[in-house]
């Protein structure tokens, strides 16, 4: 095998899934070659991405394995290969998605030879995959959240037949290790820990499309983040649905406290950061791990979804509002000064004005740094779908408002308490407005403009943060 940047030992060490994937990959690369000569360019390829940052990890690896075959990637969607990554949490992604659809087929009537996929969660609902195979004949290749390492096989099972591709898997155990990856960043990057939810909060359709928790080894997780830190990552995010149940299911099972206990020893990295943490699993222990460890950010993202215990219930979140309030007092006992975001869905069915206030009175008293807040959107094949009482559209809204302007009060007042003092920040680009200006991070996620040269991208400085603009700072470095 000779794989450009893919030092032959290495590929010996892959599982026999992954060298098959390379094989693959190898033979799209000589197509590729070909079609680069005949046509004096190479192709073009465009990945979009929607949804969450589990779903921006996985428009990486995709990119990744384009690459690899001599892709040439680009923005728009005037590409030889497009390929939407969806998400369907909520009905508006759906709807954005089909949308999109419409534009494409113009594309594709222009430039015959241009392929569309279409990937990612919404893929794995069957009406989804019904309606497109129905409606939108013109998609080449649908696949889903299980099989993305399977892309480039896909792909050459299009070119092999005159029809549309369609490979979903309903679940996996499977983890396939060590396949191409490209990063958005080079000073920070997402790891998966795990896949998959068990949860079924009654509202939520991820563990139908993402299927049943699979956590990854630790040794591969480490083996990891070290190869990235040599690369020159400082900061690395860990990803997964509930990160608090990882390592459940693992051989010799390993709680998430110990993982990132392992996690922060490893020399170079500097910044650690996780998301998704479910409250009904969060321990102790963690609390301590994150209270003792310096690398890890200021910052906990935990939805609270309802302050209402009766709608908790209902959400089977399993916890009550007391015992949210009371983790984060524990929380905020431990990490004085930490920022605390948060989830919250308005409109759950049977909410009343009770219930709502319920909610209000958590923002009140928990005050969140920052939240996202959401209408609740029926997703079939949940419970909450079949719910009566689904909630009328001005109320939800009207409350929705209520919300924000609560969430927003309160955000703006804590990000202003930050004026005058020196944080540490990430620099990550230069801005996006003006150019004399640099952007930077600081532990608790907020961003700050301040006059600095490029050189500074992917390091961390010290910032004085002279002007709060309500949710960012102008600043100067110190
Ligand atoms: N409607 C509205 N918001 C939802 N979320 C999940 N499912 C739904 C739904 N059906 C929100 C939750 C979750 C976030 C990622 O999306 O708040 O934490
Ligand atoms: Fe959905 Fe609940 Fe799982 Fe989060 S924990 S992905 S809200 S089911």
């Amino acid at each position: 095998m000779n794989l450009e940047n893919t030092k032959n030992q290495e590929v010996e060490e892959f599982s026999s899934e992954t060298k098959r994937q390379y094989q693959y990959i190898e033979n799209l690369r000589k197509w590729h070659d070909q079609k680069k000569e005949e046509l004096g360019r190479p192709l073009t390829a465009c990945v979009q991405c929607f949804g969450c940052q589990m779903n921006a990890r996985d428009a990486e690896k995709i990119t990744g394995i384009l690459e690899k075959i001599g892709y040439q990637m680009v923005e728009t969607e005037e590409a030889d290969f497009v390929i939407y990554n969806t998400c369907t949490v909520r009905e508006n992604a759906n709807l954005k998605v089909y949308g999109r659809l419409g534009y494409l087929s113009k594309l594709k009537k222009k430039n015959p030879d241009m392929m569309i996929a279409l990937c990612g969660c919404m893929m794995q609902e069957q009406t989804v995959v019904d309606k497109i195979k129905k409606s939108y004949r013109y998609v080449d290749i649908i696949f889903g959240t299980h099989n993305i390492f399977k892309l480039a096989e896909l792909m050459q099972a299009r070119l092999d037949s005159d029809g549309m591709i369609i490979d979903i898997w309903k679940d996996t155990t499977e983890i396939v290790e060590d396949l191409p990856s490209e990063r958005k960043y080079r000073f920070k990057a997402g790891v998966n820990i795990m896949f998959g939810c068990n949860n079924f909060c009654s509202y939520c359709i991820v563990p139908y499309v993402r299927g049943r928790e699979r956590s990854r080894n630790p040794e591969d997780i480490i083996k990891e983040i070290k190869e990235l830190v040599a690369d020159g990552v400082v900061e690395i995010m860990l990803l997964g649905q509930n990160v608090n149940s990882y390592g459940k299911n693992l051989e010799s099972p390993m709680t998430f406290a110990e993982l990132l206990q392992e996690i922060v020893k490893i020399d170079g990295l500097e910044r650690v950061r996780f998301m998704t943490s479910h409250p009904k699993d969060l321990s102790d222990d963690l609390i301590e791990v994150m209270k003792n460890s310096k690398k890890i950010c200021n910052h906990l993202h935990l939805p609270v979804q309802s302050g209402s215990s009766r709608i908790l219930k209902i959400m089977n979140r399993h916890y009550t509002k007391e015992q949210y309030l009371d983790l984060v007092d524990r929380i905020k006992t431990a990490i004085p000064g930490i920022s605390l975001t948060t989830d919250i869905i308005v409109g759950f069915p049977g909410e009343t004005e009770e219930d709502f206030e319920e909610t209000l009175d958590v923002v009140r008293k928990v005050r969140y740094d920052s939240a996202y807040t959401f209408i609740y959107s029926k997703r079939t094949g949940t419970p909450a779908a079949n719910m009566e009482e689904q909630i009328d559209d001005a109320v939800v809204k009207e409350r929705f408002n209520r919300l924000l302007k609560e969430v927003q009060t309160i955000a703006s007042g804590l990000t202003k308490k930050h004026e005058g003092t020196v944080q540490s920040v990430l620099v990550e680009q230069v801005n996006e407005q003006d150019a004399s200006l640099m952007t930077g991070r600081l532990s608790n996620s907020l961003l700050v403009h301040f006059k600095g040269e490029e050189e500074l991208i992917g390091k961390i400085v010290d910032v004085r943060l002279n002007e709060c603009k309500g949710f960012y700072y102008i600043g100067e470095l110190v």
